[in-house]
């Protein structure tokens, strides 16, 4: 059996009955849960909470999105204008979380949620639409159907290009086959914005994991043995291309421990690279207290010094993890320098007062009065 069988079938029961050795203690945000049916969060096989990370208008899209609970707390954030699309490959999933579909629009007071079938390591591929192709065509070959599915893939793939602002998984990435998983890392950088992000909750292994841990099915399908390693488990994200890779939740608690193995569940958020290298004048000064930082694309900020960045990079800081670890400055007017920045990033403090001046301020103390 291959691992996707051995797993949908795992996952199969999983969505008929409660299977409670698949359930990790996961604090969930109540508000969210509120409005779900039971039986979704009952059928509750997640390890993290990745919708917290979910805001206003995004268009979310869940890897393995299971009986569609993430989905259906995504929805209540993104809001009207936003949407949400789980996919997964095991039909009973799909069809426990489309059974709530109309009742979830009704609360919601619109229909964001969709459910597709797919792959996650291969999400240009339609699923469904492989299914009708093969049962309205008795004797294909091997060749055919890679053939309609290369086409299928290029001409109106599942997910699009660069059409997601973020990327959510719970529990699911330790799931797949490792033979796919770069292919499955490489897949999210694809449909994700430049900028978007990514919040997975996963398993994480803190040790090697021994084959024939890996070779026990009931432990794969488990969501054990397939964990990544701790250390490899951001590496992956950095080797896809991927920035401000981050664990941003770590269990102290091992959720399992497997011949003195420990698995626990992390957080890992990280953005896909913006691209702009524009200089408009925005700045930000690291604070400290280590002597400087550097970022995944090896631009250094030593700690007080004013260092040039691009809108873009300016926007990703301000978004990530970091930024309670620098002072940002926005330029008062905007588009002064329109060079392309360089190595050398260094800002002099004149070139951030001289926008002051430029915008009619010279002198005035705005915020005169007290200091
Ligand atoms: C552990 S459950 C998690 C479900 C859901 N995320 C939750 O929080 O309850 C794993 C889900 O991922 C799906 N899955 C596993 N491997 C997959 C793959 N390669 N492609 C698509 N779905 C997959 C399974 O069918 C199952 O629904």
């Amino acid at each position: 059996m291959n691992t996707e069988s051995n797993v949908s079938e795992r996952y199969a029961e999983g969505a008929i009955e409660v299977q409670e050795s698949l359930c990790c203690p996961v604090d969930y945000d109540a508000a969210l849960l509120k409005i779900l049916p039971k039986e979704i969060v009952d059928k509750d096989y997640g390890c993290g909470d990745p919708s917290r990370y979910v805001r206003e208008g995004d268009t979310v899209l869940d890897l393995g999105s299971g009986g569609g609970k993430i989905c259906y707390m995504a929805a209540q954030l993104v809001g009207e204008k936003g949407m949400v699309i789980g996919i997964d490959m095991t039909d009973e999933m799909l069809t426990l979380a489309r059974k709530y579909q109309q009742e979830m629009a009704d609360k919601l007071g619109g229909d964001r949620v969709q459910f597709y079938k797919g792959y996650i390591q291969d999400l240009a591929l339609d699923l469904t639409a492989r299914e009708a192709y093969l049962a309205s065509n008795d004797s294909l070959d091997q060749k055919a159907v890679t053939l309609w599915e290369e086409e299928q893939k290029q001409f109106s793939p599942l997910i699009k290009d660069a059409t997601v602002d973020i990327v959510v998984s719970n529990c699911v990435l330790n799931l797949v086959d490792e033979k796919h998983r770069t292919q499955m890392i490489a897949e999210i950088f694809r449909v994700l914005k430049p900028g978007g992000r990514v919040a997975i909750s996963d398993i994480v292994s803190d040790e090697v994991v021994p084959q024939h841990l890996k070779e026990d099915t009931e432990l794969w399908s488990g969501c054990i043995s397939g964990a990544f390693q701790e250390q490899h488990f951001a590496q992956v994200f950095l080797d896809a291309g991927f920035a401000n890779v981050t664990y941003d939740k770590w269990d102290e608690k091992p959720w399992q421990i497997v011949e003195g193995i420990e698995f626990r569940s992390v957080t890992v958020t990280a953005n896909k690279p913006v691209t702009g290298k524009k200089d408009k004048g925005h700045t930000v000064i690291y604070r400290g207290p280590f002597a400087k930082l550097k970022n995944d694309q090896g631009l250094v900020f030593p700690r007080g010094i004013r260092i040039a960045v691009s809108i873009e990079e300016y926007s990703q800081l301000q978004d990530s993890p970091a930024r309670q670890s620098f002072l940002f400055i926005a330029p008062e007017v905007a588009v002064q320098f329109e060079a392309d920045l360089d190595n050398n990033r260094e800002r002099a403090a004149a070139e951030n007062k001289g926008l002051s001046h430029l915008s009619g301020d010279a002198g005035e103390n705005k915020n005169s009065g007290c200091c």
